[in-house]
Protein backbone atom coordinates (compact mmCIF):
# COMPACT_ATOMS: atom_id res chain seq x y z
CA UNK A 1 0.00 0.00 0.00
CA UNK A 2 1.59 3.58 -0.83
CA UNK A 3 0.75 5.98 1.96
CA UNK A 4 1.03 9.64 1.55
CA UNK A 5 0.78 11.96 3.27
CA UNK A 6 -1.73 15.08 3.04
CA UNK A 7 -2.53 17.94 5.59
CA UNK A 8 -5.39 19.43 5.06
CA UNK A 9 -6.28 22.77 7.45
CA UNK A 10 -9.79 23.55 7.64
CA UNK A 11 -10.71 27.54 8.42
CA UNK A 12 -13.58 29.71 8.86
CA UNK A 13 -12.43 32.77 7.57
CA UNK A 14 -14.12 36.17 8.35
CA UNK A 15 -13.71 39.76 7.82
CA UNK A 16 -12.54 41.84 9.27
CA UNK A 17 -10.40 39.86 11.60
CA UNK A 18 -11.67 40.68 14.98
CA UNK A 19 -8.92 42.27 16.77
CA UNK A 20 -8.50 39.79 19.74
CA UNK A 21 -6.39 42.21 21.92
CA UNK A 22 -9.27 44.33 23.74
CA UNK A 23 -12.26 43.39 21.40
CA UNK A 24 -14.68 46.17 21.79
CA UNK A 25 -17.87 44.42 19.73
CA UNK A 26 -16.95 41.31 21.90
CA UNK A 27 -16.92 43.42 24.91
CA UNK A 28 -19.93 45.30 24.50
CA UNK A 29 -21.77 41.96 24.17
CA UNK A 30 -21.66 41.08 20.20
CA UNK A 31 -20.59 37.62 19.07
CA UNK A 32 -18.24 36.85 17.19
CA UNK A 33 -21.15 35.72 14.45
CA UNK A 34 -21.13 32.82 12.01
CA UNK A 35 -17.91 33.03 9.38
CA UNK A 36 -17.74 34.58 6.36
CA UNK A 37 -16.94 31.32 4.65
CA UNK A 38 -14.66 28.15 4.78
CA UNK A 39 -11.25 27.79 3.54
CA UNK A 40 -9.35 24.63 3.01
CA UNK A 41 -5.47 25.36 3.02
CA UNK A 42 -6.22 28.82 3.05
CA UNK A 43 -8.22 28.59 -0.83
CA UNK A 44 -11.52 27.93 -2.38
CA UNK A 45 -14.16 27.20 -2.07
CA UNK A 46 -14.36 25.43 -5.96
CA UNK A 47 -17.00 26.54 -8.12
CA UNK A 48 -19.48 24.03 -7.41
CA UNK A 49 -22.20 26.17 -8.29
CA UNK A 50 -22.37 29.41 -10.11
CA UNK A 51 -24.94 31.48 -7.93
CA UNK A 52 -23.84 30.30 -4.91
CA UNK A 53 -19.61 30.70 -5.45
CA UNK A 54 -17.82 33.83 -7.71
CA UNK A 55 -15.82 33.18 -10.23
CA UNK A 56 -12.14 33.19 -10.21
CA UNK A 57 -11.66 31.87 -6.85
CA UNK A 58 -8.29 29.82 -6.48
CA UNK A 59 -9.33 26.18 -5.17
CA UNK A 60 -7.27 23.57 -3.34
CA UNK A 61 -6.48 20.55 -6.30
CA UNK A 62 -5.18 17.31 -4.25
CA UNK A 63 -3.64 15.05 -6.76
CA UNK A 64 -3.76 11.43 -6.93
CA UNK A 65 -2.90 8.57 -8.24
CA UNK A 66 -5.87 5.74 -9.21
CA UNK A 67 -5.52 2.62 -6.64
CA UNK A 68 -2.86 4.30 -4.56
CA UNK A 69 -3.96 5.02 -0.10
CA UNK A 70 -3.40 8.25 1.09
CA UNK A 71 -3.19 9.71 4.91
CA UNK A 72 -5.52 12.54 5.09
CA UNK A 73 -4.90 14.49 8.06
CA UNK A 74 -7.46 16.88 8.22
CA UNK A 75 -7.46 19.58 11.04
CA UNK A 76 -10.25 22.27 12.12
CA UNK A 77 -8.29 25.55 12.77
CA UNK A 78 -10.91 27.86 13.02
CA UNK A 79 -11.98 29.61 15.96
CA UNK A 80 -15.85 29.01 16.71
CA UNK A 81 -17.38 26.76 14.24
CA UNK A 82 -17.56 23.09 14.21
CA UNK A 83 -17.46 21.60 10.58
CA UNK A 84 -18.17 18.63 8.82
CA UNK A 85 -15.15 16.67 6.69
CA UNK A 86 -16.36 14.58 3.72
CA UNK A 87 -15.15 13.50 -0.04
CA UNK A 88 -17.73 12.42 -2.69
CA UNK A 89 -17.57 8.75 -3.89
CA UNK A 90 -14.93 8.01 -1.13
CA UNK A 91 -15.04 6.58 2.41
CA UNK A 92 -13.21 7.91 5.25
CA UNK A 93 -11.13 5.00 7.59
CA UNK A 94 -9.97 6.96 10.63
CA UNK A 95 -7.20 5.75 11.88
CA UNK A 96 -5.91 8.46 14.05
CA UNK A 97 -6.79 11.36 16.70
CA UNK A 98 -4.90 13.82 18.24
CA UNK A 99 -1.29 11.38 18.54
CA UNK A 100 -3.51 8.18 18.93
CA UNK A 101 -4.58 5.57 16.52
CA UNK A 102 -8.18 4.35 16.60
CA UNK A 103 -10.43 1.45 16.16
CA UNK A 104 -10.30 1.63 12.33
CA UNK A 105 -13.45 2.51 11.35
CA UNK A 106 -15.24 3.97 7.53
CA UNK A 107 -17.11 6.94 7.91
CA UNK A 108 -18.72 8.83 5.28
CA UNK A 109 -18.49 11.93 6.67
CA UNK A 110 -16.63 13.57 10.22
CA UNK A 111 -17.39 15.78 12.37
CA UNK A 112 -14.30 17.96 13.47
CA UNK A 113 -14.76 20.51 16.00
CA UNK A 114 -12.60 23.50 16.91
CA UNK A 115 -9.14 22.49 17.58
CA UNK A 116 -9.48 18.55 16.92
CA UNK A 117 -7.55 16.61 14.61
CA UNK A 118 -8.18 13.28 12.41
CA UNK A 119 -6.01 11.10 10.07
CA UNK A 120 -8.09 9.18 7.82
CA UNK A 121 -6.66 6.29 5.03
CA UNK A 122 -8.68 7.02 1.52
CA UNK A 123 -8.33 4.56 -1.08
CA UNK A 124 -8.82 5.68 -4.66
CA UNK A 125 -10.55 3.15 -5.79
CA UNK A 126 -13.67 4.92 -8.02
CA UNK A 127 -13.43 4.99 -11.37
CA UNK A 128 -11.61 8.43 -13.16
CA UNK A 129 -14.81 9.62 -14.67
CA UNK A 130 -14.60 12.73 -12.94
CA UNK A 131 -12.76 14.80 -10.29
CA UNK A 132 -14.44 14.56 -7.23
CA UNK A 133 -15.25 17.42 -4.18
CA UNK A 134 -13.69 17.48 -0.77
CA UNK A 135 -16.32 19.08 1.51
CA UNK A 136 -15.93 20.81 5.08
CA UNK A 137 -19.30 22.67 5.63
CA UNK A 138 -20.28 24.81 8.96
CA UNK A 139 -22.35 22.60 11.30
CA UNK A 140 -25.18 23.44 13.72
CA UNK A 141 -25.37 26.74 11.56
CA UNK A 142 -28.60 28.04 10.36
CA UNK A 143 -27.41 28.41 6.35
CA UNK A 144 -24.41 25.77 5.56
CA UNK A 145 -24.55 26.10 1.71
CA UNK A 146 -22.95 29.62 2.35
CA UNK A 147 -20.20 28.55 4.56
CA UNK A 148 -18.74 25.12 2.72
CA UNK A 149 -15.26 24.75 1.84
CA UNK A 150 -14.77 22.85 -1.31
CA UNK A 151 -11.46 21.49 -2.87
CA UNK A 152 -10.83 19.60 -5.51
CA UNK A 153 -9.27 15.14 -5.45
CA UNK A 154 -7.88 15.04 -9.02
CA UNK A 155 -7.32 11.57 -10.19
CA UNK A 156 -4.21 11.65 -12.56
CA UNK A 157 -6.39 10.25 -15.18
CA UNK A 158 -9.32 12.27 -14.49
CA UNK A 159 -11.43 12.19 -17.75
CA UNK A 160 -13.80 16.21 -16.23
CA UNK A 161 -14.28 18.07 -13.50
CA UNK A 162 -16.19 17.09 -10.62
CA UNK A 163 -19.90 17.23 -11.04
CA UNK A 164 -23.23 16.86 -9.37
CA UNK A 165 -24.81 18.02 -5.74
CA UNK A 166 -22.12 18.13 -2.95
CA UNK A 167 -22.27 14.83 -0.92
CA UNK A 168 -24.93 15.84 1.47
CA UNK A 169 -24.07 17.30 4.94
CA UNK A 170 -25.66 14.97 7.72
CA UNK A 171 -29.22 15.76 7.71
CA UNK A 172 -29.66 16.40 11.62
CA UNK A 173 -31.33 19.73 12.34
CA UNK A 174 -33.59 18.44 14.19
CA UNK A 175 -31.85 15.25 15.61
CA UNK A 176 -29.39 16.16 18.11
CA UNK A 177 -28.26 12.29 18.42
CA UNK A 178 -26.40 11.86 15.52
CA UNK A 179 -23.64 13.79 16.34
CA UNK A 180 -22.88 12.62 19.69
CA UNK A 181 -23.56 9.01 18.88
CA UNK A 182 -20.12 9.39 16.20
CA UNK A 183 -18.43 10.89 18.58
CA UNK A 184 -18.84 7.97 20.76
CA UNK A 185 -17.94 5.48 17.85
CA UNK A 186 -14.71 6.59 18.33
CA UNK A 187 -12.15 4.21 19.96
CA UNK A 188 -8.94 3.62 20.87
CA UNK A 189 -7.25 1.04 19.10
CA UNK A 190 -6.02 -1.59 22.43
CA UNK A 191 -3.87 -3.60 20.62
CA UNK A 192 -2.16 -0.78 18.25
CA UNK A 193 1.26 0.23 19.27
CA UNK A 194 0.94 2.45 22.83
CA UNK A 195 1.70 5.86 22.59
CA UNK A 196 0.75 7.99 26.05
CA UNK A 197 -0.61 8.44 28.06
CA UNK A 198 0.10 4.94 29.67
CA UNK A 199 -0.77 4.98 32.98
CA UNK A 200 0.63 2.61 35.52
CA UNK A 201 2.20 0.87 32.20
CA UNK A 202 -0.97 -0.80 31.09
CA UNK A 203 -4.02 -0.02 28.90
CA UNK A 204 -6.22 -0.65 32.10
CA UNK A 205 -7.33 3.24 32.51
CA UNK A 206 -10.75 2.04 33.99
CA UNK A 207 -9.21 -0.03 36.83
CA UNK A 208 -7.01 3.24 38.38
CA UNK A 209 -8.59 5.20 41.09
CA UNK A 210 -9.63 7.90 40.91
CA UNK A 211 -8.22 11.01 43.21
CA UNK A 212 -9.31 13.84 42.17
CA UNK A 213 -12.70 14.91 40.39
CA UNK A 214 -13.69 18.26 38.94
CA UNK A 215 -17.26 18.79 37.17
CA UNK A 216 -16.60 22.41 35.62
CA UNK A 217 -19.82 23.84 34.20
CA UNK A 218 -20.16 26.48 31.92
CA UNK A 219 -23.15 28.89 31.47
CA UNK A 220 -24.03 31.42 28.56
CA UNK A 221 -22.03 34.93 28.94
CA UNK A 222 -22.94 36.82 31.71
CA UNK A 223 -22.35 40.51 33.14
CA UNK A 224 -19.29 40.62 35.40
CA UNK A 225 -19.01 44.30 37.31
CA UNK A 226 -20.77 45.54 34.07
CA UNK A 227 -18.55 43.36 31.59
CA UNK A 228 -19.64 40.08 29.64
CA UNK A 229 -17.78 37.25 30.87
CA UNK A 230 -17.48 34.06 30.16
CA UNK A 231 -17.39 31.68 32.91
CA UNK A 232 -16.36 27.74 34.32
CA UNK A 233 -17.85 26.70 37.70
CA UNK A 234 -18.48 30.59 37.96
CA UNK A 235 -15.23 31.88 37.97
CA UNK A 236 -13.89 34.36 34.63
CA UNK A 237 -10.20 33.88 34.35
CA UNK A 238 -7.93 37.27 34.43
CA UNK A 239 -4.73 36.78 33.41
CA UNK A 240 -2.00 37.74 36.21
CA UNK A 241 0.85 40.61 35.59
CA UNK A 242 3.02 38.31 36.89
CA UNK A 243 2.79 34.58 34.44
CA UNK A 244 1.67 31.88 36.52
CA UNK A 245 4.77 29.42 36.18
CA UNK A 246 7.31 32.11 37.08
CA UNK A 247 5.22 32.91 40.56
CA UNK A 248 5.16 29.75 41.31
CA UNK A 249 9.13 28.54 40.99
CA UNK A 250 10.25 32.15 42.59
CA UNK A 251 7.70 31.96 45.28
CA UNK A 252 5.87 34.98 44.34
CA UNK A 253 2.97 35.51 46.70
CA UNK A 254 -0.70 36.78 45.97
CA UNK A 255 -0.19 36.41 42.62
CA UNK A 256 -3.18 32.98 42.14
CA UNK A 257 -4.76 30.87 44.30
CA UNK A 258 -4.71 27.38 44.26
CA UNK A 259 -8.75 27.51 45.12
CA UNK A 260 -10.15 26.13 42.15
CA UNK A 261 -14.00 24.28 43.26
CA UNK A 262 -14.31 21.30 42.07
CA UNK A 263 -18.07 21.74 41.48
CA UNK A 264 -20.42 24.72 40.18
CA UNK A 265 -20.56 27.33 43.35
CA UNK A 266 -24.13 28.39 43.76
CA UNK A 267 -22.90 32.02 44.28
CA UNK A 268 -22.31 35.02 42.14
CA UNK A 269 -20.19 34.79 39.10
CA UNK A 270 -16.47 36.51 39.36
CA UNK A 271 -13.34 37.41 37.55
CA UNK A 272 -10.16 35.86 39.72
CA UNK A 273 -6.83 34.53 38.97
CA UNK A 274 -7.99 30.76 41.02
CA UNK A 275 -5.97 27.73 39.60
CA UNK A 276 -6.90 24.07 40.10
CA UNK A 277 -4.43 22.04 42.85
CA UNK A 278 -3.83 18.87 40.89
CA UNK A 279 -1.82 16.04 42.25
CA UNK A 280 1.61 15.12 40.61
CA UNK A 281 0.75 11.67 39.20
CA UNK A 282 -2.91 11.65 40.12
CA UNK A 283 -5.46 10.08 38.32
CA UNK A 284 -8.01 13.30 37.47
CA UNK A 285 -12.01 12.58 36.36
CA UNK A 286 -12.91 16.23 34.72
CA UNK A 287 -17.38 16.45 34.06
CA UNK A 288 -17.28 19.30 31.33
CA UNK A 289 -21.19 20.30 31.38
CA UNK A 290 -22.20 22.64 29.06
CA UNK A 291 -24.60 24.93 29.88
CA UNK A 292 -24.44 27.18 27.24
CA UNK A 293 -26.34 27.22 23.74
CA UNK A 294 -23.00 26.06 21.70
CA UNK A 295 -20.69 23.72 21.14
CA UNK A 296 -17.70 24.73 22.97
CA UNK A 297 -14.27 22.27 22.64
CA UNK A 298 -12.13 22.24 25.39
CA UNK A 299 -8.60 21.22 24.81
CA UNK A 300 -5.74 20.76 27.74
CA UNK A 301 -1.91 21.96 27.12
CA UNK A 302 0.70 18.96 28.22
CA UNK A 303 -1.36 16.29 28.37
CA UNK A 304 -4.03 13.48 26.49
CA UNK A 305 -7.18 12.79 28.34
CA UNK A 306 -8.91 9.45 28.14
CA UNK A 307 -12.96 10.52 26.41
CA UNK A 308 -14.82 7.76 29.15
CA UNK A 309 -18.20 9.54 28.61
CA UNK A 310 -20.76 11.86 26.66
CA UNK A 311 -24.38 12.43 26.80
CA UNK A 312 -27.10 15.40 26.65
CA UNK A 313 -29.10 16.31 30.25
CA UNK A 314 -27.32 17.11 33.61
CA UNK A 315 -23.96 15.52 34.70
CA UNK A 316 -24.54 12.78 38.08
CA UNK A 317 -23.03 10.05 40.01
CA UNK A 318 -25.21 7.49 38.14
CA UNK A 319 -23.87 8.75 35.14
CA UNK A 320 -20.08 6.79 36.00
CA UNK A 321 -22.61 3.66 35.07
CA UNK A 322 -22.27 4.67 31.45
CA UNK A 323 -18.89 5.39 30.77
CA UNK A 324 -16.68 3.63 28.40
CA UNK A 325 -13.56 1.63 30.86
CA UNK A 326 -12.08 0.37 28.10
CA UNK A 327 -11.31 1.76 25.15
CA UNK A 328 -11.89 5.33 25.49
CA UNK A 329 -9.86 7.04 22.97
CA UNK A 330 -6.55 9.33 24.03
CA UNK A 331 -6.84 12.73 22.78
CA UNK A 332 -6.54 16.91 23.90
CA UNK A 333 -9.11 18.14 22.28
CA UNK A 334 -12.85 17.13 23.08
CA UNK A 335 -16.52 18.63 22.15
CA UNK A 336 -19.46 19.04 24.75
CA UNK A 337 -22.51 19.73 22.96
CA UNK A 338 -24.92 22.11 24.55
CA UNK A 339 -27.63 20.79 27.46
CA UNK A 340 -24.85 17.44 27.46
CA UNK A 341 -21.52 16.78 29.26
CA UNK A 342 -18.33 14.88 28.56
CA UNK A 343 -16.33 12.83 31.13
CA UNK A 344 -12.22 12.87 30.84
CA UNK A 345 -9.88 10.98 32.59
CA UNK A 346 -6.69 12.58 33.03
CA UNK A 347 -3.06 10.96 34.37
CA UNK A 348 -1.15 13.82 35.73
CA UNK A 349 2.21 12.82 35.70
CA UNK A 350 3.87 16.09 33.84
CA UNK A 351 4.62 18.74 36.54
CA UNK A 352 3.86 22.13 35.17
CA UNK A 353 0.94 25.12 35.83
CA UNK A 354 -1.26 23.76 32.38
CA UNK A 355 -4.16 25.61 30.78
CA UNK A 356 -7.58 24.65 30.15
CA UNK A 357 -9.33 26.35 28.09
CA UNK A 358 -12.00 26.47 25.64
CA UNK A 359 -11.10 26.86 21.87
CA UNK A 360 -14.04 28.61 20.74
CA UNK A 361 -12.38 31.76 20.72
CA UNK A 362 -14.75 33.95 22.02
CA UNK A 363 -16.06 32.50 24.93
CA UNK A 364 -11.87 31.85 25.49
CA UNK A 365 -11.49 35.68 25.36
CA UNK A 366 -14.25 36.43 28.00
CA UNK A 367 -12.18 33.99 30.01
CA UNK A 368 -14.09 30.54 29.92
CA UNK A 369 -10.53 28.92 30.73
CA UNK A 370 -8.16 28.16 33.67
CA UNK A 371 -4.61 26.27 34.63
CA UNK A 372 -4.31 23.24 36.76
CA UNK A 373 -0.85 23.20 38.82
CA UNK A 374 0.93 20.13 38.83
CA UNK A 375 4.01 20.43 40.71
CA UNK A 376 6.69 17.47 41.23
CA UNK A 377 7.27 16.89 45.02
CA UNK A 378 10.30 14.91 44.87
CA UNK A 379 13.42 17.14 45.42
CA UNK A 380 15.26 14.70 42.19
CA UNK A 381 14.19 16.72 39.11
CA UNK A 382 16.65 15.03 36.84
CA UNK A 383 13.75 13.26 34.66
CA UNK A 384 13.41 16.81 33.91
CA UNK A 385 9.54 16.97 35.17
CA UNK A 386 8.85 20.11 35.04
CA UNK A 387 11.49 21.21 32.30
CA UNK A 388 14.04 24.07 33.88
CA UNK A 389 13.58 27.61 32.39
CA UNK A 390 15.20 28.45 29.43
CA UNK A 391 17.73 31.16 28.97
CA UNK A 392 15.58 33.62 26.93
CA UNK A 393 12.86 34.01 29.75
CA UNK A 394 11.27 36.92 29.75
CA UNK A 395 10.34 38.23 33.82
CA UNK A 396 7.70 40.38 34.13
CA UNK A 397 5.17 41.61 36.63
CA UNK A 398 6.36 41.04 40.06
CA UNK A 399 9.64 39.76 38.53
CA UNK A 400 10.74 42.02 36.31
CA UNK A 401 13.68 43.14 38.38
CA UNK A 402 15.47 39.58 37.14
CA UNK A 403 15.41 40.61 33.52
CA UNK A 404 18.64 40.42 31.87
C1 LIG B 1 -27.09 26.27 -7.13
O1 LIG B 1 -27.59 26.73 -5.92
C2 LIG B 1 -28.88 27.32 -6.03
C3 LIG B 1 -29.20 27.97 -4.69
O2 LIG B 1 -29.12 27.02 -3.64
C4 LIG B 1 -29.88 26.25 -6.44
O3 LIG B 1 -31.16 26.81 -6.54
C5 LIG B 1 -29.44 25.64 -7.74
O4 LIG B 1 -30.27 24.54 -8.07
C6 LIG B 1 -28.01 25.17 -7.69
N1 LIG B 1 -27.55 24.80 -9.01
C7 LIG B 1 -27.15 23.60 -9.32
C8 LIG B 1 -26.69 23.39 -10.71
O5 LIG B 1 -27.11 22.68 -8.48
C1 LIG C 1 -5.33 -1.74 15.46
O1 LIG C 1 -4.09 -1.43 14.91
C2 LIG C 1 -3.43 -2.52 14.32
C3 LIG C 1 -2.05 -2.08 13.93
O2 LIG C 1 -2.09 -0.93 13.17
C4 LIG C 1 -4.27 -2.97 13.11
O3 LIG C 1 -3.64 -4.05 12.47
C5 LIG C 1 -5.64 -3.39 13.58
O4 LIG C 1 -6.47 -3.69 12.47
C6 LIG C 1 -6.27 -2.26 14.36
N1 LIG C 1 -7.49 -2.74 14.98
C7 LIG C 1 -8.67 -2.14 14.80
C8 LIG C 1 -9.83 -2.74 15.52
O5 LIG C 1 -8.81 -1.16 14.10
C1 LIG D 1 -13.44 0.68 4.45
O1 LIG D 1 -13.93 0.89 3.13
C2 LIG D 1 -13.07 0.37 2.11
C3 LIG D 1 -13.69 0.73 0.78
O2 LIG D 1 -13.50 2.08 0.53
C4 LIG D 1 -12.95 -1.14 2.25
O3 LIG D 1 -12.04 -1.62 1.29
C5 LIG D 1 -12.43 -1.46 3.65
O4 LIG D 1 -12.45 -2.86 3.84
C6 LIG D 1 -13.28 -0.82 4.72
N1 LIG D 1 -12.63 -1.03 5.99
C7 LIG D 1 -13.28 -1.26 7.14
C8 LIG D 1 -12.47 -1.46 8.35
O5 LIG D 1 -14.50 -1.28 7.17
C1 LIG E 1 -17.85 5.66 -13.15
O1 LIG E 1 -18.57 6.09 -11.97
C2 LIG E 1 -19.72 6.84 -12.27
C3 LIG E 1 -20.23 7.33 -10.93
O2 LIG E 1 -20.25 6.30 -9.99
C4 LIG E 1 -20.70 5.99 -13.04
O3 LIG E 1 -21.84 6.78 -13.33
C5 LIG E 1 -20.06 5.51 -14.32
O4 LIG E 1 -20.93 4.62 -15.00
C6 LIG E 1 -18.74 4.80 -14.03
N1 LIG E 1 -18.07 4.53 -15.28
C7 LIG E 1 -17.44 3.38 -15.52
C8 LIG E 1 -16.75 3.26 -16.83
O5 LIG E 1 -17.42 2.47 -14.69
C1 LIG F 1 -2.12 21.39 47.09
O1 LIG F 1 -2.04 19.99 47.12
C2 LIG F 1 -0.92 19.49 47.83
C3 LIG F 1 -0.93 17.98 47.70
O2 LIG F 1 -0.96 17.62 46.34
C4 LIG F 1 -1.00 19.92 49.28
O3 LIG F 1 0.16 19.49 49.94
C5 LIG F 1 -1.10 21.42 49.37
O4 LIG F 1 -1.33 21.82 50.69
C6 LIG F 1 -2.25 21.93 48.51
N1 LIG F 1 -2.24 23.40 48.48
C7 LIG F 1 -3.32 24.12 48.75
C8 LIG F 1 -3.14 25.59 48.73
O5 LIG F 1 -4.40 23.60 48.94
C1 LIG G 1 -29.04 25.03 32.05
O1 LIG G 1 -29.36 24.74 33.39
C2 LIG G 1 -30.71 25.02 33.76
C3 LIG G 1 -30.86 24.77 35.24
O2 LIG G 1 -30.33 23.52 35.60
C4 LIG G 1 -31.64 24.13 32.93
O3 LIG G 1 -32.97 24.42 33.22
C5 LIG G 1 -31.37 24.40 31.44
O4 LIG G 1 -32.14 23.50 30.67
C6 LIG G 1 -29.90 24.19 31.12
N1 LIG G 1 -29.65 24.54 29.74
C7 LIG G 1 -28.74 23.91 29.01
C8 LIG G 1 -28.57 24.35 27.59
O5 LIG G 1 -28.05 23.03 29.46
Amino acid sequence: MALLLLSLLLLCARSPEPAMAGDPSLDAGAPLGPPDGVLINGLGPYRYNDTLVPPAITYERINVEPGRTYRLRVHNVGVSTSLNFRIQGHSLLLVETEGSYTSQQNYSNMDIHVGQSYSFLVTMDQNASTDYYVVASARFVADPDKLTGVAILHYSNSQGPASGPLPAAPDDQYDTAFSINQARSIRWNVTASGARPNPQGSFHYGDITVTDVYLLQSRPPELIDGQLRSTINGISYIAPSTPLILAQLFNVPGVFKLDFPNHPMNRLPKVDTSVINGTYKGFMEIIFQNNATTVQSYHLDGYAFFVVGMDYGLWTDNSRGTYNKWDGVARSTIQVFPGAWTAVLVFLDNAGIWNLRVENLDSWYMGQELYISVVNPEEDHSDKTPLPLPDNTIFCGALSSLQK
